[in-house]
């Protein structure tokens, strides 16, 4: 199975769309300020960004799915990423929607 599919889940729509956004978390960014509610408040935000991703898409005809079920340590290792200084919180395919 190719990396991205299995990073994926094996969902197969998320990684094989014309487009797939991955919110990658750099904690101690967040954490300087905000100390224990860092993860939270990371996790918010990515929300805010994703439910914004599907307004854009809604007007432009677009569709997206927000992608929760990811693999967390293939993701991290598909972008090169620790897992704990930086880490993947959060994807989303964008394609034109089917009929
Ligand atoms: C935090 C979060 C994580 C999600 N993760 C997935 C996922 O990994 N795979 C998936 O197919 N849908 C995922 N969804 C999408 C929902 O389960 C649901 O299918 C979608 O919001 C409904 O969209 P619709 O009204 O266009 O059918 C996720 C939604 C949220 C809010």
């Amino acid at each position: 199975m190719d990396r991205l599919l299995a990073a994926c889940n094996g969902q197969a729509f998320a990684a094989s769309a014309p487009l797939l956004l991955i919110w990658a978390a750099v904690p101690a960014r967040t954490r300087w300020r905000y100390g224990p509610a860092a993860p939270k408040l990371i996790l918010l935000d990515a929300g805010h960004a994703c439910e914004n991703l599907y307004l854009a898409c809604e007007f432009l005809g677009l569709g997206t799915c927000a992608i929760g079920a990811y693999l967390q340590e293939l993701s991290d290792e598909l972008l090169g990423l620790d897992g704990v200084s930086s880490t993947v919180v959060y994807m989303a395919p964008v394609g034109r929607p089917g009929r």
